[in-house]
């Protein structure tokens, strides 16, 4: 059945509106729209489009992410060569290409367009009535593949073309990932274990050319379109700079550093300014690419091999260069993970004197065979650390042995372990100095030792007072007050605030601990079902991961932590210091009217620092715990209580109390009844 004409006239409405504001956030970067309003004019339009599938064409902005093409990419034969460009490297060869190509326009000047060469990949679009039918790679430059489904997926090309465009129309631009959306992506993969990309352009080039439509679509990718292939019908301008500005009207990105110039003198001050700067822009370029600006004049210049003699790339100077490996050092990092990085022959690249690059892993250096006394090439991109890209396998002299990471930690010779799927190496030892710093002030964090700031954390530990995370709890007043800017009233408190930490619940002791896959939820997980810490260190893998929440990463982090002798020795001495190592208070440590009583705090309390409550609540005789259990007698909320607790405690049955009631048990001893 037809749909209605009203749905009919909705449905090409919110294309419409779609489409306008699509171009307006990826290809003009101004959006009107906020997302969620985005978001409801695109779920009207699923909603129609699914009510009446009929409806549905491969030009709606629904249709971004379709289906992988069966079978691998097809063949995709260009209307027009796909050209490569000539380079030059210094002002000569500019000149030089300037000369020719003026002699073979029997000595007639011509006036040029700089446009910035962008490091992607190359593709060709093609538009059939103003409607995208193709999108390819750029191959031999004949032939490349057709990669239609994923370029559909990147949200700058317009899958029709605003205005008047000619029956056919092939543009040409370059694909790229931008520099911040590479960070962003080698974040994630780190976060979840996965080997991260080395550079922007190969990475573009890989969510281009995979076969998950899906896949290039989480990947940000975006494009800069510079031009035309083959054409139909009239349309195309005659001179560059207005193909350019043509091409903006149809809908395209153009790049904004695009400058018509008269003369050399010209081309040469913009690749002048760009030298200075183009390491600030978000993507990556290799040189400014300067071209004829009267196209009339193209086809008669001719081409030579893939070359055209209309244009050329002035490349930005090497930021590579040839060294050798004098050593692989190892760094450990405050999670106690092992960086190699390449001690090298300094160098220079590109204007500064290199002498380390990173090596990332262990599968880095494996995977490019890179060996001590290896003759290397560095690359250097911007503040990006450098690189290695390659190993130069004549420069290898003799048969150094194959890397191999370190079985015993570079700083404190605690054993290395490297978990199952995961790319990077860990020492397991908990008092390893080289994560000293950072492990203490996440104790402090984590046990809300207040007083003790980043400051003091690397005074104290500087002084050698404090070594591990123990010896907060053996700090002496006579020890603190001989510190400059630290008088008796700070010693008092950090003390008092020290001694009172001990009491909190194992669930915080773990978090502290700083376990690796160890936050403060899954902490407080472990805790409840596993409430003694003996009972959690003689648990197994299996037991662990029995745990809802707890999968097999966090349970096998934990096994290593307890089957390492310093983390076992750590605790004991922790116990032996009289901090609490039980999830529920075993023995109250004090009696008094608030005895057999245990209370939660949720959110901000007006009165005190909440440590200051609970220690109140402790001191005569009752029990403040972290967590709502069925054995909690009151729930505490202050402002802002978390919702989790407020929903365990209703699970529970166990009364809420306000802050002032709170307030008044503690003053009277008044149990309030509720
Ligand atoms: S024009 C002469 N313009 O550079 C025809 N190419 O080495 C070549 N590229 O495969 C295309 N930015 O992928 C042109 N502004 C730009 C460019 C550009 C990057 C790439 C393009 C081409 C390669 C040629």
């Amino acid at each position: 059945m037809a749909a209605p004409a009203d749905i009919v006239r909705r449905v090409e409405q919110l294309r419409e509106e779609l489409d306008r504001h699509n171009y307006l956030y990826y290809v003009l970067d101004s959006p009107e729209l906020s997302d969620a309003a985005y978001d409801s004019l695109m779920r009207e339009l699923r909603e129609l489009e699914a009510q009446h599938p009929d409806l549905v064409t491969p030009a709606s902005p629904t249709q971004r992410v379709g289906a992988p093409p069966d079978g691998g990419f097809a063949e995709a034969v260009h209307r027009s060569p796909m050209f490569s460009l000539s380079n030059a490297f210094d002002e000569e060869e500019l000149q030089a290409w300037y000369d020719r190509t003026k002699r073979l326009l029997e000595g007639r000047d011509f006036s040029m367009v700089c446009e910035m060469k962008i490091d992607g990949l190359a593709v060709s679009l093609t538009y059939q009535d103003g409607l995208l039918v193709r999108g390819a790679t750029r191959g031999d430059g004949a032939v490349g593949e057709d990669v239609t489904s994923n370029l559909r997926t990147i949200r700058s090309i317009p899958l029709r073309l605003l205005g008047d465009a000619p029956p056919l129309l092939e543009v040409r631009g370059e694909v790229y990932l931008g520099k911040q959306a590479f960070a962003r992506l080698n974040a994630t993969r780190e976060a979840a274990g996965l080997p991260t990309y080395a550079n922007p352009r190969n990475t573009a080039a890989g969510s281009v050319r995979q076969l998950d439509p899906a896949m290039t679509a989480e990947r940000s990718l975006d494009i800069w379109v510079y031009g035309t292939g083959g054409s139909q019908g009239d349309g195309v301008p005659d001179t560059q700079s207005e193909t350019l500005h043509w091409l903006q009207t149809l809908g395209f990105k153009i790049n904004p550093h695009t400058r018509p110039c008269p003369a050399l003198p010209e081309v040469v001050a913009f690749y002048k300014e760009w030298l200075e700067h183009w390491e600030e822009l978000d993507y990556g370029t290799d040189g400014v690419v300067i071209k004829m600006d009267d196209r009339t004049q193209w086809e008669p210049l001719g081409v030579v091999g893939r070359e055209p003699r209309w244009a050329i790339a002035y490349k930005w100077p090497a930021h590579q260069a040839v060294t050798r490996l004098r050593e692989i050092g190892i760094n450990v990092g405050r999670t106690g993970k092992l960086n190699p990085y390449a001690i090298l022959e300094p160098v220079q690249v590109a204007g500064v004197t290199v002498k380390q690059a990173t090596l990332h892993n262990e599968d880095y250096v494996t995977g490019k065979d890179i060996r001590v006394g290896d003759q290397v090439v560095v690359e250097r991109a911007g503040e990006v650390i450098p690189q290695i890209v390659r190993v130069i396998p004549e420069g290898r002299i003799g048969d150094p042995p194959p890397f191999q990471m370190p079985q015993r930690c570079p700083v404190c010779a605690g054993p290395v372990v490297r978990e199952s799927g995961e790319s990077a190496h860990l020492c397991t030892n908990a008092s390893c100095p080289a994560q000293l710093y950072e492990r203490l002030v996440h104790f402090r964090g984590a046990m809300d030792i207040e007083g003790v700031g980043t400051k003091w954390v690397r005074i104290l530990l500087d002084r050698g007072l404090i070594q591990d995370v123990a010896d907060f709890y053996t700090l002496k007043m006579e020890e603190l007050v001989t510190q400059e800017r630290m008088g008796e009233t700070l010693a008092t408190k950090i003390l008092a605030n020290v001694e009172q930490s001990k009491g909190r619940p194992l669930g915080r002791l773990l978090y502290a601990l700083g376990i690796l896959h160890v936050g403060s939820e899954v902490a407080g997980l472990i805790a409840d079902r596993f409430p003694t810490m003996e009972r959690l260190a003689a648990a197994t893998e299996e037991e662990l991961t029995e745990v809802p929440g707890i999968g097999p990463k966090i349970a096998a982090s934990l096994a290593t932590f307890f089957r390492n002798r310093q983390n076992l020795e750590l605790i004991e001495k922790l116990r032996g210091l009289g901090l609490r190592m039980t999830a529920e208070p075993g023995q109250a440590p004090a009696q008094g009217p608030l005895t057999g009583l245990s209370f939660c705090v949720t959110g901000t309390l007006a009165s005190a620092p909440r440590v200051q409550i609970e220690a109140r609540i402790r001191s005569l005789g009752g029990a403040a715990t972290d967590s709502v259990t069925r054995v909690t007698s009151y729930l505490v909320a202050g402002d802002a209580p978390g919702a989790s607790k407020l929903r365990q405690a209703q699970r529970y049955g166990t009364p809420t109390i306000s802050e002032e009631q709170l307030l008044a048990l503690l003053d009277t001893g008044e149990v309030p009844v509720s």
